[in-house]
């Protein structure tokens, strides 16, 4: 582990010198809670990755065991281990992609923003080094209550005057994958066809799910429509109750969070057309973040797409998200004001 590495990570790290000095168009990623849960499914994920030739796996208990095991898969990313807040700087120095698992999941009878006290300074923290380390960097905040650590996240970078909301992203890919499977259920339909687009924003009813705009164009009963907005508003409770307190969806996530991050990756390596549902720095409400289509480029999130026409379920639903979600937002954004 830096800042002293075995043999065999010097090896690793002359490897990765070498890529830098040839070009290699592979990027470089910190995954900051990465020996938790969904932490080390997501490590193994991206050392898949082939747009990825560096990846930082940091956390404050464990990552030097995950290091050494993800190290040893034969792909190309060169893998480093980072412990503790005195490595947390090296770990961030010149990446492209920074993703965010840190933090307390919940247990049975919790609320998201239960988890607030505790995440909220892991959060705070964890950013005031990216501001510091790689204020380039894009940003993919997973750790919960997302409603509030991203606006948690662009207050920490306003005041250190590094903010640029096309670069701070929530994940609410999970809610998009559990909408995709459910309707596929409900239809008979392969869930690789489905895209349901989910807006708002990840947690309860600010999970709103735009049934009427899936693709391939369907039509539900109102009996299914109740049924798949509860399940997927309902989908993460169903996981944390199902683990029965040994905490939260972590495999799932990791395939949610590889899958954005991956998107992101294209975006930045300039692909065309790479558009996912994301919780943003967003005009589309009235509210400063909400969750909706963006289109993912070079720099972040270059475009984000109004929310399209609306039945009379998602609009009575939409009223009910932004009034969760401005308490949420307000929380996030006055715990790093006060
Ligand atoms: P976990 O407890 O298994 O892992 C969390 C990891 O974070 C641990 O390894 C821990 O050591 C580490 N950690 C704690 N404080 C840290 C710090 N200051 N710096 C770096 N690392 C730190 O939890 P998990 O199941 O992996 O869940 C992590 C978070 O992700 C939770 O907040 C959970 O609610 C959230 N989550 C979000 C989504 C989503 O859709 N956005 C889905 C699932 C879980
Ligand atoms: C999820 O949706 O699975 C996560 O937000 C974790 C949780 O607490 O439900």
């Amino acid at each position: 582990l830096n800042p002293s590495p075995s043999s065999h990570q010097m090896e690793g790290l002359s490897a990765a010198n070498c890529r830098a000095k040839g070009g290699s168009p592979g990027f470089k990623v910190a995954i900051l809670g990465a020996a938790g849960g969904i932490g080390q499914p997501l490590a193994m994920l991206m050392k898949m990755n082939p747009l990825v030739s560096v990846l930082h796996l940091y956390d404050v208990a464990n990552s030097p065991g995950v290091t050494a095991d993800i190290s040893h898969m034969d792909t190309g990313a060169v893998v480093r281990g980072f412990l503790g807040p005195q490595q947390l700087e090296d770990a961030l120095t010149g990446m492209d992609l920074v993703v965010i698992p840190a933090g307390v999941p919940r247990k049975p009878g919790m609320t998201r923003d239960d988890l607030f006290n505790i995440n909220a300074g892991i959060v705070k923290t964890l950013c005031e080094g990216i501001a510091k380390c790689c204020p380039k960097a894009i940003v993919n905040i997973i750790s919960n209550p997302v409603n509030s650590t991203v606006p948690i996240a662009a207050e920490v970078f306003k005041m250190a005057g590094t903010f640029d909301p096309r670069r701070l992203l929530g994940v609410t890919m999970l809610d998009v994958v559990r909408a995709n499977t459910f309707v596929a259920e409900v239809l008979g339909l392969d869930p690789r066809e489905v895209d349901v687009p989910v807006v708002g924003g990840h947690a309860g009813v600010t999970i709103l799910p735009l049934l009427s705009q899936i693709k391939p164009p369907c039509s539900f009963t109102p009996a299914e429509t109740e049924y798949l907005t509860s399940r997927i508003q309902n989908g993460g409770t169903e996981v944390v109750e199902a683990k029965a307190g040994a905490g939260s969806a972590t495999l799932s996530m990791a395939y949610a969070a590889v899958k954005f991050a991956d998107a992101c990756l294209h975006g930045l390596r300039g692909d065309a057309a790479i558009i996912q549902c994301a919780f943003v720095s967003s005009q589309v409400t009235e509210l400063p973040f909400f969750a909706s289509k963006v289109r993912l480029g070079r720099s972040g999130v270059e475009e984000i797409f109004p929310l399209g026409p609306l039945n009379e379920y998602e609009r009575t639903g939409l009223e009910k998200a932004k009034k969760e979600l401005a308490t949420s937002i307000q929380k996030g954004v006055g715990f790093v004001k006060k």
